[in-house]
């Protein structure tokens, strides 16, 4: 009995060293290449996530996870601490040196802007805003924990920027867009960065954007999964409850038949064979989903925050309304509902993508235009939205 308590204490005192934890995940970090600067890295070292995760044991702290904090009334998360694999990555196309002022739309726990402030130092400086007062508070609480009361917390709607605090060397937003207020571009610096989650349709993207003038250009894409924004420049992104714990989104989604989706959905699936995809946590990757998500009007996006149950967690597809048919792509196999129609168009739209010469992330290229300004490029699309309009097309 007493030998094994002491075998229980010796153990979870090596489990739940905080800065044990904390140095392993930036381990495989390094080793995943998300953390790829020293900058970067040294902020993730001493940087305590668990300190802005308060209700969380430090071993989940430490996971490379997203932690939900708050969820709205019908299961959708409202607010969370972002997976540090993915803020890794923003960071990284964010380029922070020693000095920057940095704007932050997302407070949420306050710990990206605490890592942050790591990087800028005494002489930068780092704003962050959070549309929630109450996430805006307990922001304020982790980050003078954490020794980082210098970092300037705001309750307010981020979509109009910070006009008080610009102009900004970079600015960062850590909830998804669909229509990027012209605000984050007027409050940039020419030549700064602006990082964010950008939605093609229903494609999720971490883009990096460089102010040149009145348009962003983009420099780097990676895919990546976020809440959405809210405020005025969230409603272009609805997300649509269908019961269930699951969720439709993306620009259609208000129009996408629930009953017909829903019943479909009841239906045992049968699996595709012969068709390849590119998937990876977020769904339907690289190229290819940029391509469907553009090119497809029947393409959807589902999520659920019951992933046990339905066996994904995030899914592209393609419904065909007239066919009563719908094709998931999920990440151990594509599989039909209904008629096959919509996976044979999935899979003619697959042959398009490899004619064309299968194209990756790295040669998609995206700019941010003045709304109603954007040219139209051959080969390329164009959506209008009311603050801006996004143009992407395929280098080469
Ligand atoms: C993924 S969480 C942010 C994670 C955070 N950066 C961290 O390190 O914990 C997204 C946050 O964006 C906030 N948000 C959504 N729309 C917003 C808006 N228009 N302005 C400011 N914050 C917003 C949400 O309230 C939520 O707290």
């Amino acid at each position: 009995m007493r030998w094994g308590m002491m075998v229980y204490v010796a153990m979870s005192s090596v489990a739940v060293d905080p800065d044990k934890l904390r140095n392993a995940l930036v381990d495989r970090l390094r080793r995943a290449r998300v953390v790829r600067s020293p900058a970067v890295e040294a902020a993730f070292r001493r940087v305590p996530r668990h300190v802005f995760l308060p209700n969380t044991a430090p071993v989940d702290a430490y996971r490379d996870d997203v932690i939900v904090t708050r969820w709205e009334p019908d299961g959708l998360p409202s607010s969370s601490s972002s997976q540090p694999g993915i803020m890794a990555i923003m960071l990284e196309q964010l380029d922070l040196r020693p000095g920057h002022r940095v704007l932050e739309i997302g407070a949420g726990t306050g710990y990206n802007a605490a890592v942050m402030r790591e990087i800028v130092g005494p002489s930068g400086r780092v704003v962050t805003v959070d549309i929630q007062p109450d996430v805006a508070r307990d922001a304020v609480t982790h980050l003078a924990a954490a020794g980082y009361s210098d970092v300037a917390v705001l309750a307010a709607d981020g979509g109009f920027g910070h006009p008080e605090g610009a102009p900004f060397d970079r600015i960062i937003a850590t909830a998804g867009v669909t229509d990027i207020p012209p605000y984050w571009r007027d409050q940039l610096v020419n030549g700064g960065i602006l990082v964010v989650p950008l939605r093609l349709r229903t494609q999720c993207l971490s883009v990096a954007l460089v102010r040149d003038g009145d348009v962003l250009r983009s420099r780097e894409v990676e895919c990546c999964g976020f809440m959405h924004l809210r405020g005025a420049f969230g409603a272009a992104d609805p997300v649509v409850s269908m019961g269930d714990g699951l969720f439709l989104s993306g620009p259609r989604a208000d129009d996408v038949p629930l009953d017909l989706l829903g019943g479909l959905l009841a239906q045992t699936p049968r699996r595709v064979n012969g068709l390849i995809v590119p998937v990876n946590s977020f769904g339907l990757g690289g190229g290819l989903g940029v391509y469907l998500a553009l090119q497809e009007p029947g393409v959807v996006d589902i999520f659920t925050t019951e992933p046990q149950r339905w066996g994904f967690h995030t899914v592209s597809g393609l419904l065909d309304v007239p066919a009563r048919s719908l094709c998931l792509i999920r990440r151990d196999a594509v599989v039909v509902y209904g008629t096959d129609r919509a996976a044979d168009r999935l899979r003619a739209r697959a042959v398009e993508w490899v004619e064309m010469g299968q194209m990756g992330l790295d040669r998609l290229r995206i700019e941010i235009w003045p709304s109603g300004r954007a040219p139209d490029r051959p080969g390329g699309w164009l959506l209008r939205h009311r603050g801006s309009d996004v143009v992407s097309w395929f280098d080469g």
